[in-house]
């Protein structure tokens, strides 16, 4: 069942310190629905180990499922996709509910836009707020139908085009998820399908694509933007895909050490690769103890374990053209940025305001309830750290996982208690994390 606001579920991290110990993070979550979709439509048993089991990746589960894909867990919780292959899927028989995940809608939009059968996306107020025009328009161009509620917001009813026009598309904003709903559908339809990407993101969907043996033309082009080339219909051949730990959720057990004095922790097989490692560049610059070991390759990418001590911060500049490897960071990056010394600048957020929530927004109320601060602009934060941080706020999370979990890292190095009104919606991309906290010392009540 979606989560909503009618089951909040409050929770208050309290002033903490000395955070100790080794610890894995659930696995990632970009490459988790990756491998279920890839998998899907793939020929034969493909395997996944470490597949982050949270709402928004089971939810991209039972959409495969409703494609036709055979989808379970065994009982070495080893996930097993039996795809159909590409353009092949089958027409779901009821309406697929992506819950609070963007990045599920999106991606099996382009899936579902190759096969010429009418499918059905609702999700929960969240993401039924969030603009789907980024995705329906270049489907739109492939001779796709849409039947949407108005600004092209979810639930929305996609038709696909028999046959789909492949296209050129140039994506408009710094977007992983319009890539790769692009490519998704390239790859499902006949014909070339070309991406170009001005501004470079997550190129999960790109390793992935070649590691299920299809062919990816990738070249840059006079102006220096990433062309990408699929030829559609490729056989995938199915995989065994082992998901390393999620850069994303690792940041928040991070940063609660670097705030939290006497903390030490090594956070084990975490994803590096480089286009999501910006909120460790942008701490080290901070002065973060932060020190990577065992880097190595797994499955095509590189992991490494992340050791984290306490450290005084200062405040830095972050260039627009970090975010899109850290775009997911900025709400508990603010939260470092509280603690350090003098001003953190953060440039380039509009995306922040399309995010699970308006994030900016968010993270501007979070600081302001606790004694913050700070200046909010259209696109970008400056953070006015130094001061000790009172804490004491309730903070509204606006079904928005990462403004839980960013300030109740924020209460364990404040004065008085932060609330957060709905630790709930934790569970839609880092179930476990308040206990996996509290066993490394952090105090939540
Ligand atoms: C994601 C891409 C990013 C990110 C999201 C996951 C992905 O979104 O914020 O959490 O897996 O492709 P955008 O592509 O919309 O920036």
């Amino acid at each position: 069942m979606a989560h909503d606001s009618t089951n909040l579920s409050p929770l208050a991290a309290c002033k903490s310190s000395g955070l100790r110990g080794h610890l894995r993070v659930p696995g990632d979550k970009s490459i988790s629905h990756r491998a279920l979709i890839f998998g899907a439509l793939a020929r034969g048993d493909t395997t996944i180990h470490g597949l982050l089991e949270s709402e928004d990746v089971l939810n991209t589960a039972k959409a495969m499922a409703a494609f036709g894909a055979s989808v379970r867990k065994d009982e070495a919780d080893v996930w097993h996709v039996t795809g159909l292959g590409t353009g092949s899927l089958l027409e779901p028989a009821n309406v697929l509910d992506f819950g609070n995940s963007g990045t599920g809608a999106r991606l099996v939009m382009g899936v579902a836009g190759a096969h010429a059968f009418a499918t059905t996306f609702m999700g929960d107020a969240s993401l039924s707020s969030r603009p789907m025009a980024r995705v329906l328009n270049p489907l739109r161009q492939m001779g796709v139908e849409v039947l949407s509620r108005s600004g092209d917001r979810l639930p929305l009813t996609i038709k696909g085009a028999d046959p789909a026009q492949p296209i050129t598309y140039r994506v408009p904003m710094a977007s992983a998820q319009v890539k790769s709903c692009v490519l998704l559908a390239g790859l499902n339809m006949a014909g070339t399908t070309t991406v170009i990407e001005p501004v470079k993101t997550r190129d999960h969907t790109e390793k992935m694509l070649r590691g299920f043996g299809a062919t990816l033309g990738e070249e840059i082009n006079d102006e220096g933007e990433t062309v990408l080339t699929i030829e559609g219909l490729q056989e995938l051949t199915a995989q065994d895909v082992i998901v390393p730990g999620d850069p994303s959720s690792a940041a928040f057990p991070i940063v609660a050490a670097l705030i939290t004095p006497g903390s030490e922790l090594v956070l084990e097989d975490i994803l590096l690769n480089e286009t999501r490692t910006g909120l460790i560049t942008t701490l080290l610059e901070m002065g973060a103890d932060i020190t990577i070991e065992n880097e190595r390759n797994s499955g095509g990418e590189t992991i490494g374990d992340i050791r984290v001590r306490s450290s005084a911060l200062k405040g830095v500049t972050v260039p627009a053209e970090r975010a899109p490897s850290m775009i997911d960071e900025y709400p508990v990056l603010a939260v470092a940025a509280s603690f350090a010394q003098g001003e953190t600048r953060m440039e380039g957020l509009e995306e922040l305001r399309v995010k699970e929530s308006d994030r900016l927004a968010a993270v501007a109320a979070g600081l302001e309830a606790n004694g913050v601060t700070f200046e909010e602009g259209r696109d970008y934060l400056v953070v006015k750290g130094g001061a000790a941080v009172a804490g004491g706020g309730r903070v509204i999370t606006h079904l928005d996982h990462r403004i839980a979990m960013s300030f109740l890292v924020l209460g364990l190095g404040c004065e008085k208690p932060v609330t957060v009104d709905d630790a709930g919606i934790i569970n839609t991309s880092f179930p476990g994390f308040a206990d996996l906290m509290e066993a490394l010392g952090a105090t939540f009540e």
